[in-house]
């Protein structure tokens, strides 16, 4: 579809939703109008045809989360599919600007379906840390942003991935141990002009200049050289769950990728996860009751969700029980789309509320009991993630994997 760079359009705001890697926010209390942002971005939705093909590749159901539609657009997943299917190979790549030392439970997401995607097609995954850019955006010096890289990359480990199939690296450190990522950096810079970053990204002429170069050094591991340990000089495909803030670096990407010789990376893009307050922004680790923290406790969790999640229940008793809740902007209620993954309990949940059969309050006890059991189990799994078991994972080395057909550069 049409990606090509926009020089003078400004595709960076729109009249009721903001949407870009640094802010989303929307005046609508559904949230952002996502039919709009697949025209806006140009990207493409995923259908039921689509879905029906992935499982058919995949062999099995596909995860809740993407036929739930909370994966709702992609770029190029037919291509990719079709070079599956062909029997070549290709690799995830995904990422995380560490801005907080403790992720929240949205950060989650992308990675449970990355997870997901990595087992079901057995390919080799990257993930980057951006602590350079968050360096930049935030007010965090370069020693507390690689230090909430390493922390966070541990909370990543935590969700389950493979160590012989899985790189993650911090760019900060990885710059300095693997001159191609820088060579590829270069590469990217030497496509884009500033004019197109102004028009992708809308910086502005006081920005630092670090901002300015910083988008190449997301776009560079779209590329399977930056990796030479893992795959040579192979060129490989790329598939890239991400939220759909993160398209506008890809859009760039997939503009750059033919002039370099590499084939465009195809995405798939999630929608937002929620703020407690409500769908008109997204849960944000910079403010502490708008998220349901990683290291929250049972009692946190449950005081949170209590207080702070906005309810599409009735003002009275009587109401509720004659006109039903609304699911739609209930955050309770949207919580559990994203993790309880169980259907029928979810639907039975969903009528049970829009008949006003279920309260609200009701409702917010199954929500915090599902998170509760979510960040416990993590927390569990996170304390046996040691420093030896993190520098395995950031080492680069070469991963178990074993395709027949790699296309060489
Ligand atoms: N910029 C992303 C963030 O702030 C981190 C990131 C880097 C990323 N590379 C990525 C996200 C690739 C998704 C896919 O969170």
């Amino acid at each position: 579809m049409g990606d090509a760079l926009p020089i003078n359009v400004d595709l960076v705001n729109d009249d009721t939703d903001v949407v870009n890697p640094w802010t989303v926010t929307s005046k609508s209390d559904s949230g952002v109008d996502y039919d709009k942002l697949i025209k806006r971005f140009g990207s493409s939705r995923i259908d039921e045809s689509l879905l029906t093909r992935l499982e058919n590749v995949a062999g099995k159901p596909v995860h809740p989360l993407i036929k739930r539609g909370i994966f709702f657009s992609h770029r190029d997943l037919h291509t990719l599919l079709n070079m599956k299917e062909a029997g070549q190979a290709f690799y995830l790549y995904t990422g995380r600007g560490p801005s907080s030392e403790s992720m929240h439970v949205g950060h989650l997401v992308p990675f449970i379906v990355t997870k997901w995607l990595q087992e079901t097609f057995d390919v080799p995954l990257v993930i980057q840390m951006t602590d350079d850019e968050k360096t930049l955006w935030k007010d965090l010096t370069v020693e507390q942003s690689m230090n909430m890289a390493r922390e966070n990359a541990k909370d990543i480990i935590a969700m389950g991935f493979d160590v012989n199939k899985t790189f993650i690296f911090a760019n900060l450190d990885y710059m300095g141990r693997c001159s191609a990522f820088y060579q590829n950096i270069i590469r990217i810079q030497k496509c884009v002009t500033f004019n197109q970053v102004k028009g992708i990204f809308g910086f502005v002429d006081s920005d630092v200049i670090g901002k300015i170069g910083f988008p190449a050094a997301q776009a560079a591991p779209a590329f399977s050289t930056t990796f030479p340990f893992i795959f040579g000089n192979d060129v490989l495909p790329v598939l890239i769950p991400c939220a759909i803030d993160q398209d506008p670096y890809f859009r760039m990407t997939r503009d750059v990728a033919p002039r370099l010789g590499f084939p465009k990376p195809a995405l798939l893009h999630s929608s937002f996860f929620p703020a407690l307050q409500g769908a008109k922004t997204k849960m944000s680790a910079s403010d502490e009751n708008s998220a349901v923290f990683l290291t929250d406790t049972p009692k946190q969790i449950k005081n949170k969700i209590n207080k702070h999640a906005f309810s599409g229940g009735r003002p009275t008793l009587e109401e509720h029980r004659e006109l039903g809740g609304n699911t739609d902007i209930d955050v309770s209620y949207q919580l559990l789309r994203f993790f309880l993954y169980d259907d029928d309990k979810l639907e039975s949940i969903r009528i049970a509320y829009s008949k006003g059969q279920l309260l609200s309050g009701e409702l917010k006890k199954i929500a915090i009991e599902t998170l509760q059991s979510i960040v416990s189990d993590h927390q569990n799994r996170r304390k046996d993630v040691t420093n030896e078991i993190l520098e395995q994972f950031m080492a680069p080395r070469k991963l178990n994997y074993n395709f027949k057909e790699i296309k060489s550069k």
